[in-house]
């Protein structure tokens, strides 16, 4: 495993589009995360070739199911040699908790962290599926039951990182998308922060796209992000 904290986001269509960028990337410079369109195309092959190209591969299938196929599809995750995978707090305490032993089981023991309350969701939409609280409130009873549960962190806003980190302690493990560099546009991201404001706020990892894969020089993008980081690290 390498040191870097940037997760670099593979939103691309095909395994063609995703590896030219990896050709361009240093895999002891960053991450990569691989979401549902990539892995629903490719399959677990693409993410065993760029785990074999030395790249730790964060793989963002976001499990929720009944605890026993949550706990099986995380080990045959963890058999691929993730680094990282996810699955939804609102699945409840036994479906974190199997999946959890299910990795304790597993040779190479991925992190698990969890997703909390989708960040497509305001207030009143957590009101139609019956959940009363606010999505603050909500996100920070997800957080808790994922800690007490055994898992290593959260996804989550860098907004939201300084407050869990000072309820949840350093150790729980925060990885956030939402980064732009200063000087970057933001697309159709609309609560951002820098990756040195992000570090400072308590993230542990900070998932990047477009502002890397867009670059008209992807290396020289995330070395520009690494150097920031380490400025405050
Ligand atoms: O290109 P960009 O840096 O905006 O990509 C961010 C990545 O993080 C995308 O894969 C996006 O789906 C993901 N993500 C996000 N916001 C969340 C959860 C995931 O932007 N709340």
């Amino acid at each position: 495993m390498n040191n870097s904290r940037v997760v670099v986001s593979l939103d691309f269509p095909d395994a063609k589009q995703a590896t030219e960028l990896c050709q361009k990337l240093d895999p002891t410079a960053c991450k990569l995360k691989i979401g549902k369109e990539l892995f629903t195309r490719e399959g677990p092959a693409l993410v065993e070739r760029f785990i074999n190209t030395g790249f730790d591969v964060f793989l963002d299938l976001k499990y929720h199911d009944i605890p026993n196929t949550v706990a099986s599809a995380c080990r045959a995750a963890a058999d691929l040699g993730v680094w990282m995978l996810n699955v939804h707090a609102s699945g409840g305490r036994v479906m974190l908790e199997t999946a959890c032993e299910a990795l304790d089981k597993s040779t190479h023991k991925p992190l698990l962290i969890a997703v909390t309350v989708l960040t497509s969701m305001a207030d009143e939409d957590l009101r139609e599926i019956a959940i009363s609280n606010s999505v603050d409130k909500q996100v920070m009873l997800l957080a808790k039951l994922t800690k007490s549960s055994g898992l290593d962190g959260v996804v989550c806003s860098a907004k939201e990182a300084k407050h869990l980190s000072a309820e949840l302690g350093k150790e729980f493990c925060l990885v956030t998308p939402g980064i732009r560099p200063v000087n970057s546009s933001s697309d159709d991201q609309k609560r951002i922060m820098t990756p040195a404001e992000a570090i400072v706020a308590g993230s542990h990892y900070l998932v990047i796209g477009r502002p890397i894969t867009k670059a008209d020089d992807p290396l020289e993008a995330l070395n520009a992000i690494n150097a920031e980081i380490n400025s405050v690290a």
